[in-house]
């Protein structure tokens, strides 16, 4: 994995240079476009500080990423060169963090990993129905109990059917023999095409679903299934710790990926990444998108240029060393967390890879739980409640913290 840091002023030059390619709502004569600059009473273009700021100017500048900037043949281009430092972003996701062949892949920045998941539902429904007649009722979306709402949520709209698989309350891992027994129901209910989500960290626990049982069990039993990654959560940490991950392009079982840079990459909202393989964009294409130069495959339609540029941005200036640098910080900082809890006998939930620790409700009162503002599983009833050591969590914070834990030890379990 590797792709070069940039100095600020490197990155600023590509910016503005970038932009100098796009086309300009200020100096050409654009009749056709329903989109312009921002509003320029309040974000007025000539503010001095705005030629050292190329977020804040492509911000105002406001290029729409429409469409998907990945494909060879023809795509929109009035933004041309900021959609080429979005391409530039997709093939570091794709080929360098998740190892994948120059070429072979798709991918654009959406809004949010919940869409990203929810495309990656739409493309394999699609692919079914279209390659295989498939019917409808014979399509079924396998998840774990811990997978985030998105997946259900997604279920709802493209009306199709989920099947939750059971995990391990002190493990969290995916019980392989629920898996298997739902499995071989599913098949006698008449289902026969099947879409895997695969958590590559859970949003409560921050576990990650064993890839390879799963998959050798779904070879096992020779079904037709296409695996999704949610990487939403840890998409941009645990390839970054894990050696040897199975959690790549590599791994023949995985069609797509969904990662935000709007979490551990402290991008602004609006910021999901999605990742597919080639040749399945094409199942999502909307054919009615007839202004659209070549079409459009995405769930938001337009979609802000400035975001794709932030990312890539804070990608460039740490380079991959430096972010996988910032990343082991953040696992530091969450092994001494357990390393306390262990010492006053908490009981807690911690994948190693992850810089989440949740905590059993038994081990910890509600009124420190909301102090620190830990979250919940639950808000009625809680079980669990979550740590997620970001980088706005301080030394400070935590030792604070844990000397408030300590001290209330003694009323357990609460
Ligand atoms: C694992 C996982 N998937 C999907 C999502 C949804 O992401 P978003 O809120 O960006 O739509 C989240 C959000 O926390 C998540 O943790």
């Amino acid at each position: 994995m590797f792709w070069k840091k940039y100095s600020y002023s490197q990155i600023k030059s590509k910016v503005f240079e970038a932009l100098s390619r796009n086309t300009n709502y200020r100096t050409e004569d654009i009749l056709g476009i329903p989109g312009t600059f921002l509003d320029a009473d309040i974000f007025y273009d000539d503010a001095p500080f705005l030629k050292d700021a190329p977020f804040l100017s492509t911000l105002i500048a406001n290029p729409n990423h429409i469409g998907v900037h990945t494909f060879e043949d023809e795509h929109e281009d009035f933004f041309k060169g900021t959609q080429e430092i979005e391409k530039d972003l997709i093939k570091i996701c794709a080929e360098e963090i998740f190892s994948a062949e120059p070429g072979s892949y798709d991918g654009y920045v959406a809004s949010g990993g919940t869409e990203a998941n929810i495309e990656a539902l739409w493309i394999y429904r699609n692919y079914y129905i279209r390659e295989f007649n498939a019917a409808q009722e014979e399509i079924a979306v396998i998840y774990s109990a811990d997978t985030h709402y998105s997946i259900p949520k997604g279920l709802n709209l493209l009306n199709l059917a989920g099947i939750e698989i059971e995990t391990d309350s002190t493990t969290r891992n995916i019980h392989i023999k629920d898996l298997e027994l739902k499995l071989e129901n599913a098949l006698a209910q008449g289902y026969k095409y099947f879409i895997i989500n695969v958590n590559m960290s859970t949003t409560m626990f921050g576990s990650v679903d064993d890839i390879d049982r799963v998959t050798t069990l779904l070879n096992l039993f020779h079904v037709n299934y296409k695996l999704h990654v949610d990487g939403a959560y840890g998409g941009f940490i645990y390839p970054f710790i894990k050696e040897n991950s199975s959690f790549t392009f590599k791994n023949e079982n995985i069609s797509s990926f969904s990662i935000d840079g709007h979490k551990m990459l402290q991008a602004p909202y609006g910021t999901g990444i999605f990742l597919v393989r080639k040749n399945y964009l094409k199942y999502v294409c909307t054919n009615e998108a007839g202004y659209v130069k070549g079409k459009d495959f995405t769930l938001c339609g337009s979609r802000s240029g400035a975001n794709a540029v932030c990312v890539w941005m804070i990608l460039r200036i740490h380079g991959s060393a430096g972010w996988r640098v910032k990343m082991h910080r953040l696992i530091d900082r969450t092994t001494f967390i357990c390393e306390k809890m262990d010492e006053y006998g908490i009981v807690y939930y911690r994948n190693p890879d992850l810089n989440i620790v949740t905590i059993n409700s038994e081990y910890i009162s509600c009124n420190l739980a909301e102090k620190y503002h830990l979250v919940p599983d639950s808000h009625k009833d809680p079980l669990w409640y979550k740590i997620v050591v970001m980088p706005h969590v301080r030394q400070g914070i935590i030792d604070n913290f844990l000397s408030e834990l300590k001290n209330e030890s003694y009323k357990r379990p609460f």
